[in-house]
């Protein structure tokens, strides 16, 4: 494998931090010669256990090169985004003796990235981490100034605003990522184009029938990560600890994402549960007059063609989950708030949604 200086760079100004996101294919030689030249006092690595299955000769790799103080690895399931391994990860971490000038080196799925993320930190008031994602959905949403892990079933409720100092998202890793997992990646990357960017939308709708039917040999992922990252990364600049609003609107279908994860007790994947909430949100604005049916169906059209679900895998309890609803994050004085689409490329947040209206959705959506 030969070292690559990958072209495509994105550099999102934070407060106080500027994040470099590399996207590329064939960056690890480059990446780990990289940390090399960095004066670290020592690494400690973060591996997806799943991940180490198919790429044992990277994690030996970094062992030689970087000698980390640690190898840590992660279960990639929703426990592991808990108190219960935060503890037993800072327990690895003091034992290892890493100190303030050491650097995390994440490598796995969007639960490596958040687990290894909110413990950087947090960690002696915070340290330095490079992450490394391995699926479709942690390269196309990559981590962006936040981080979180849950609180039993309530999902995402403790967090930090940090970023990586470095993110390297190298597509070839999506080689060996089972179909399932490239449709929950695209449901992310279809809301970046839905929320922001028709151009974004029409493209997704151009590419998306053959890669779905060829994702192996799909080449040009990396304009697509490369893209949606762009698009993420400039919601979050200008309002990077979501004071004005304007992030929100990455939370399209997040809000009933949310409350979905959690009644399912996290059988329910995110990637899945983000298209059903954008799914839901859409039929709350068709219903309410301010979508278009031509949008409507262009959405429902990105969804479908990415084999992400339609309908609820099990009944659901309609009071149970407009309950929780008010308890989200962007909802406010029990008044659920929504974001939702005005047209394809624009959204926009409605207040005080009306629970009827909610209802009325969700029930299209029972099995
Ligand atoms: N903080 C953020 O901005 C942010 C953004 C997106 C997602 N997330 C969080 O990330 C989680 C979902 O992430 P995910 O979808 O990556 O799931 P995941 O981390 O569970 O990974 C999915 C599966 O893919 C496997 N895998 C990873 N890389 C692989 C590869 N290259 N080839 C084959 N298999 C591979 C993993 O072992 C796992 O089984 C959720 O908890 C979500 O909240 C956070």
């Amino acid at each position: 494998m030969s070292s690559k200086n990958p072209k495509n760079k994105i550099s999102i100004s934070l407060p106080g931090k500027s994040q470099k996101i590399f996207v590329g294919s064939n960056l690890l030689d480059w990446v780990i010669k990289e940390l090399s030249l960095k004066r670290y006092s020592g690494f400690i690595v973060f591996y997806d256990k799943n991940f180490l299955k198919i790429y044992k000769d990277l994690l030996y790799k970094l062992d030689q090169k970087l000698k980390p103080l640690d190898i840590i690895l992660v279960e990639p399931n929703e426990n592991s985004k808990s108190f219960v391994f935060l503890n037993f990860a800072l327990d690895r971490c003091t034992k290892a003796n890493l100190n303030r000038r050491g650097c995390f080196i994440a490598l796995g799925g969007g639960i490596v990235g958040d687990v290894a993320g909110f413990l950087a930190s947090v960690y002696m008031r915070g340290i330095d981490m490079v992450f490394i994602p391995t699926t479709l959905m942690a390269q196309g949403d990559t981590i962006i100034n936040k981080v979180a892990i849950s609180h039993k079933l309530i999902k995402n409720i403790i967090g930090s605003f940090y970023s990586p100092n470095i993110t390297v998202c190298d597509a070839d890793f999506l080689q060996s990522l089972p179909e399932e997992e490239i449709s929950l990646g695209l449901s992310e990357i279809i809301k970046h184009a839905l929320i922001y960017s028709k151009p974004f939308a029409d493209h997704l709708l151009k590419v998306l029938p053959l890669i779905m039917s060829h994702p192996k040999i799909y080449d040009r992922w990396n304009e697509i990560i490369f893209k949606s990252i762009k698009i993420k990364g400039a919601f979050v600049e200008k309002d990077p600890c979501d004071e004005l609003g304007t992030h929100k609107g990455l939370s399209y279908g997040h809000t009933l994402a949310n409350a979905l994860e959690g009644l399912s007790e996290f059988n329910l994947r995110h990637g899945e549960a983000v298209a059903l909430g954008m799914r839901i949100s859409a039929t709350i604005s068709h219903s309410m007059g301010i979508l278009s049916t031509k949008d409507f169906e262009t959405q429902e059209k990105l969804l479908n063609i990415a084999k992400l679900p339609s309908k609820f895998p099990y009944f659901i309890e309609l009071d149970h989950i407009v309950s929780l609803l008010r308890k989200d994050k962007i909802s406010s004085h029990n008044e659920i708030n929504l974001v939702i689409l005005e047209k394809i490329g624009k959204h926009r947040i409605i207040k005080n949604v009306n629970e009827k209206i909610i209802k009325n959705a969700l029930i299209k959506f029972q099995p």
